[in-house]
């Protein structure tokens, strides 16, 4: 993954826990690279892993819901450096199927080898869109974090399911958005 990720990570922990909260991450992960990240440069998947086991361990927070909240998190930095991809739509529905077909397309223009999921839609009813997850890194809890975010930003009421999930087997993960239930 790019190190934008890595360095966003890194910023989340030291704002919510402070500076020696991500040493002592680093120093239980011991990662690779030695832990100073270039946002372009690229780092090992299992690196990220590797950050997020031992941050979850020492804040005492699940995985799953560290990446989640890390998905908000991702979402704020997005917002500010990327606003036009966000922009361009004035609803969640739009913006969510915009995700595979434009935006993680421009994202793998700008960073070169960028490492971004695969997503299908069932678009067929617009007040339910079913998101379609596939990616080797596992990260649909990101995708829950960020989905929830956009439709903060979008004034939606939704609520979202996740009832097949690669973590018990699958080899997708089904994230059903049904709007107007809030
Ligand atoms: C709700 C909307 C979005 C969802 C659900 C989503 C989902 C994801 C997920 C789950 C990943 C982790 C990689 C993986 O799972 O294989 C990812 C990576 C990424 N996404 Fe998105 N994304 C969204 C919106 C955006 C937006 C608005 C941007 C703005 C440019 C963006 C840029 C990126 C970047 C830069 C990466 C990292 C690529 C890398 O490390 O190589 N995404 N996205």
């Amino acid at each position: 993954m790019k190190g934008v990720v890595f360095t966003n990570l890194a910023e989340m922990v030291e704002e919510n826990y402070g500076l020696a909260t991500w040493q002592n991450i680093l120093d239980a992960a011991q990662p690779a690279s030695g832990g100073i990240y270039v946002a372009t440069a690229q780092y090992d998947d299992d690196e990220l892993v590797g950050l997020v086991v031992a941050a979850s361990e020492l804040l005492n927070v699940p995985v799953p819901e560290l990446i989640r909240l890390f998905g908000h998190y991702l979402w704020t930095f997005f917002k500010k450096n990327y606003p036009k991809f966000i922009s361009d739509h004035d609803n969640l529905f739009d913006f969510l199927v915009s995700v595979d077909s434009v935006i993680h397309i421009e994202v793998n223009k700008l960073y070169p080898n960028a490492s971004t999921p695969d997503f299908d839609y069932n678009v067929d009813d617009r007040n339910q869109l079913i998101m379609y997850y596939r990616s080797p890194r596992k990260l649909c809890h990101l995708s829950v974090g960020l989905i929830e975010a956009a439709a903060e930003h979008f004034g939606t009421d939704m609520t979202l399911e996740h009832p097949v999930c690669m973590h018990e087997g699958s080899d997708h993960c089904e994230l059903r958005v049904s709007m107007g239930n809030g």
